[in-house]
């Protein structure tokens, strides 16, 4: 059966034990092609317009930077790092308050996004749930789903006509953005990681595969298998121990690089994994799942997550997969046949509000290429490159294995692909075994299409890859072979990198002696029985080579290093070096109009036909330098440093009126019998005290209860559901009398707790006497496993006021509760689910710019301790950033050296209304909170209010709370402020 798919060309470099660099017959070359529109693929690529294309993507979650002129700075910084194509999510709660309702105004305007997304160049990959996952409160689930009882991701035709409403609207508006009907999406994901595979399963995905067809999504589509299971392969795979699905194409993820320690170390645990051609084969081997369909990694980490209570991971994370690390493990991937990737993430963005599941805190940075404040990593340079090299040579994309190669070095293996069609050559060298780290020199040689060669010495230095390219037609060239990495290869111009003082040799055919024309340090031979030109280098700083004649177009060869490299950047087919960013290259009526970044004042080199230039729009002025390139004549600007006032002028309120006994709750909902859905078993007979049957779905949310006094009031025992490091404070007539975190530095948090409170002798006093419990509810669970893990219950689930040894639930008790104000029908709609709870303040609009906070308590400078329980601190801010300037600034709370604070307290961010996220002192680790512009007004007022949630002690008094400028730029785009309303509306 494995045998009918054997290629034959394939089959004979098998060799008999299977080495990592062993090829296996993982693709059937003979897979019909399978055509969707423009979009078709075989068993070794896809193809877009009928064209091979290697599919080099970023994920990027509009969602998670809610100032939707900002996604097309990512979107551009996606383009500039190399990848051709941008991943969504798309996170159904964002846009669904209410069961019938869906909004895709404002900042949930994904049209936007795709659009935005197509104006810039790049494809997109649209993967709609239901469910995502994704670090997201209930995976993406809505908190009305939470009172289904119906199960998630079945056939119970509940669960699928909610899930159709979502998905008729999100793929109505992706089919219009199909490359079929003129747009850029090019693939469509339905469903994500769905490991439960029973009947009831199937049928579900053959109603996603059917509605989605009948919504109007004629591109491939697939699914994202967790890791290599061998789950929801195509129909006709003929693998043994896979799980057929409805898809057309197979796709699965993986995160192989490791993360740091807990203690922010490096950790070079593993080598980068086979996962097509080099590896085990079969269901779970990857690719391998799947032989008529080309490779497809739906995510390959790039980074990776972080939790409450770490010792904050994401900038050791971008090191750890760092430049070497993508070289190693993405290059590896496209030696296996992996042909389609998609970083995860490329952006990772901000889970402002209440976004995040219980596994994340606010940052959700990843420490991806492009940082949370969206500067571009030393990472996301060393990603131009590998986008160069898939451009110059698009046949990546459907190599197969070629002759097996013998380095000279034990510590080092080499991959070697060809292209059938062209012949060309992609070389793989890695360490072996691929967790090593040292500096290996080695060489080896190899029957390419132009010859027998033998390398000159290369050099491996640590954990890392050569690409080394042979054989190959570039920018007008005869490319012998490289052991350069292609960064850029335009008609006439082409740029090549390798790490500083390594040596490089670059080999091109000419049929006569070309002239050369090569700086001293660029050693240049001609053999003329061959027609081999031979330039042997070392890099560094950018060299320029000119070539001309030998039956060629004239050339243009730079050579750098990394930083070289990394200080260059393709835009509209034009080649600028210098500035930290080129955004477009766009020439109008003889001018060139070049729109980027400077973190500094930075010399500026053109390779353009115009001899005029702009740079943001002022005249650069040029002269001509070598290579055909223009050189500006000073330096283009840098920024300039941006002043920030001290956030002195505070104001202060108590914001726990819940406590007292005399506080009027009589509007809030009885708790009562109700039908709910939750998880989590109350005792039998108990009502039904969790938030979500109550329409409170996101946040805090308060319970009270009247009691008479009694001697069988000795302790108050609760079930509660909170989260990751969620909370609850519990309060006797107005006093607070117990507070419990969840536990925290675990990466999957304890999410339920149980509390039990001595209750005070007041209880036992006769007489009418209250108790208050506010619960914090730091995010639903997603439900990764698909077992409804997501209905977990959050606020109560039980309360027991009972004697030491007696009878639980003795002292009786009638409850009531209030979350957001107005539950699902809340008045927001423009900053949407996410941003709101139950907090008094909240519910008064202390947190909305337009509240009127002149009766507070003034007190300067200081943010004072108040009362146990939440305060509230509120202040104005105008701030007048230079115009043209991009900064990212954030609020930064104590000492930001150290993970944690030695005071327990909790902030609640509010800018201009916007919840910016929570700031837990004694669980860190995040101290500093980006606001993206367009929630902070970096050209006027603002007003920042904190909900700061403590016991009351002095020692638990906020610290220090500041504006700082986590990056600035020359250059960026122009920001609209975020249209929402000021002040409170009527609830719907
Ligand atoms: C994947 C999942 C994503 C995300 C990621 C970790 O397995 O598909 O949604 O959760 O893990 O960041």
């Amino acid at each position: 059966m494995m045998r009918s798919f054997l290629l034959a060309g394939v089959a004979a470099l098998i060799a008999a034990p299977a080495m990592a660099q062993e090829a296996r017959p993982t693709v059937n070359l003979k897979a019909p092609v399978k055509t969707f529109g423009r979009v078709s693929f075989d068993g070794r690529s896809l193809m877009i317009d009928g064209k091979r294309t290697p599919i080099w993507a970023a994920e990027f979650h509009p969602y998670r930077l809610p100032s939707p002129d900002l996604w097309r700075d990512v979107l551009q910084k996606i383009k500039a790092s190399g990848f051709n194509t941008v991943t969504f999510y798309f996170d159904w709660s964002y846009h669904s308050p209410k069961q019938g309702e869906l909004d895709f105004t404002g900042i949930r305007d994904m049209e936007r996004a795709i659009t935005m997304a197509g104006e810039e160049g790049l494809y997109a990959i649209t993967r709609v749930g239901p469910y995502v996952n994704a670090e997201l409160a209930r995976g993406g689930f809505p908190g009305w789903l939470n009172n289904q009882r119906a199960r998630a991701r079945t056939d119970d035709p509940e669960y699928l006509k909610a899930a159709d409403e979502w998905l008729a609207a999100i793929d109505g508006i992706v089919a219009r953005h199909q490359i079929n009907n003129g747009g850029n999406v090019i693939l469509h994901q339905i469903e994500n990681e769905l490991s439960q595979t029973s009947p009831a399963h199937r049928r579900y995905m053959d109603h996603l595969y059917a509605v989605t067809r009948s919504y109007g999504i004629t591109v491939p589509i697939f699914h994202n298998d967790p890791g290599r299971n061998g789950n929801w392969v195509p129909d006709g795979s003929p693998v043994p121990g896979v799980v057929h699905g409805p898809v057309d194409m197979y796709a699965f993820d993986g995160y192989p690089g490791g993360t740091c320690t807990a203690q922010g170390k490096i950790a070079r645990g593993n080598g980068a994994p086979d996962w097509g051609y080099y590896g085990i084969g079969g269901a779970k081997g990857g690719a391998s799942a799947s032989p008529d369909t080309p490779g497809f990694m739906a995510e390959i980490g790039g980074g990776w997550f972080d939790y409450w209570g770490s010792d904050g991971i994401y900038a050791c994370n971008a090191v750890q997969t760092g430049p070497g690390y993508g070289r190693l493990f993405y290059g590896t991937n496209f030696v296996n046949g992996i042909g389609l990737q998609s970083v995860y993430m490329g952006y990772g963005g901000t889970s402002w509000g209440w976004l995040p599941a219980p596994v994340v805190f606010t940052s959700y940075d990843y420490g991806a290429a492009i940082a949370e404040d969206r500067s571009l990593r030393e990472k996301a340079l060393a990603l131009k490159p590998i986008g160069g090299t898939l451009a110059a040579l698009p046949e990546i994309a459907a190599m197969v294995p070629a002759e097996k190669l013998t380095p000279s070095s034990d510590a080092i293996r080499l991959y070697h692909n060809r292209s059938p069609e062209t012949d060309a050559r992609l070389i793989l060298a890695a360490h072996q075994p691929g967790h090593l780290t040292q500096d290996t020199s080695f060489t080896f040689a190899a029957d390419l299409p132009d010859g027998h060669y033998q390398m000159p010495q290369i050099r491996l230095n640590g954990y890392d890859a050569k690409w080394i390219v042979a054989g190959a037609n570039v920018a007008g060239q005869r490319l012998v072979y490289t052991t350069s990495q292609i960064q850029t290869a335009q008609n006439g111009l082409l740029l090549m990198i390798g790490r500083a003082g390594e040596g490089g040799r670059t080999v091109l055919r000419y049929s006569a002696k070309p002239a050369v024309k090569a700086p001293d340090g660029v050693a240049v031979s001609w053999d003329a029985s061959r027609g081999d030109l031979t330039l042997d280098y070392t890099h560094g700083a950018l060299s320029t080579v000119e070539i001309s004649g030998g039956g060629r177009p004239a050339l243009t060869l730079l050579l750098g290093d990394d930083a070289a490299g990394g200080a260059c950047w393709d835009a509209d087919g034009v080649l600028a070096c210098g500035p930290a960013l080129l955004r477009h290259a766009r020439a109008k009526g003889g001018v060139l109009a070049l729109t980027g970044d400077t973190v500094a004042p930075a010399p500026l080199r053109v390779w353009a036909k115009q001899t005029r230039i702009t740079w943001n729009g002022a005249p650069v002025a040029m002269r001509p330098a070598a290579g055909g390139s223009w050189q500006s004549i000073a330096p283009i600007p840098g920024p300039v440093p941006i002043a920030l006032p001290a956030l002195s002028d505070w104001r202060m309120a108590e914001g726990t009126p819940e406590a007292a006994p005399t506080f009027d709750d009589s509007a809030w909902q009885a708790i009562d019998h109700r039908a709910d859905a939750t998880l989590s078993q109350k005792p039998a007979g108990q009502p039904t005290m969790t938030m979500d049957p109550y329409g409170f779905h996101e946040g805090d949310v308060w319970y009270r209860a009247h009691f008479a006094g009694s001697p069988d009031a000795q302790r108050l025992s609760l079930t509660y559901g909170a989260g990751g490091a969620g909370m609850v404070q519990v309060f006797l007539d107005g006093r607070l009398i117990g507070q419990q975190d969840l536990p925290a530095a675990m990466p999957r948090p304890i999410t339920t707790g149980n509390i039990t409170v001595p209750m005070p002798d007041a209880a036992r006093a006769p007489g009418d006497h209250v108790l208050s419990v506010m619960a914090r509810n730091n995010g639903h669970n997603w439900d990764l496993t698909a077992m409804d893990e997501h209905k977990e219950g959050r606020g109560l689930i039980a309360a027991s006021l009972e004697p030491l040894t007696g009878p639980a639930f003795a002292v009786p008790m009638n409850w009531r509760i209030q979350g957001r104000s107005g539950g699902e029908d809340f008045a927001d709609r423009a900053r949407g689910t996410p941003n709101n709870g139950g907090q008094y303040g909240e519910r008064m609009g202390w947190h909305l710019p337009a509240f009127d906070d002149h009766a507070w308590r003034a007190t300067g400078a200081a943010l004072p301790q108040g009362s146990a329980g939440t305060n509230w601190y509120r202040t104005h801010v105008t701030l007048n950033v230079p115009r043209g300037q991009d900064a990212t600034i954030g609020l930064a709370f104590g000492d930001t050296a150290k993970p944690r604070s030695a005071a327990h307290y909790r902030v609640l961010i509010f800018v201009n209304g916007w919840n910016m996220g929570q700031f837990i002192a004694h669980v860190g680790p995040q101290r500093i909170f980006p606001i993206p512009e367009g929630i902070l007004n970096h050209h006027g007022a603002n007003t920042i209010a904190l909900a700061v949630t403590s016991d009351g002690a002095p020692a638990n008094a906020p610290e220090n709370v500041r504006l700082v400028t986590m990056q600035n730029r020359r250059g960026g785009l122009e920001v609209a402020q975020v249209a929402a309303p000021a002040g409170l509306a009527p609830i719907r």
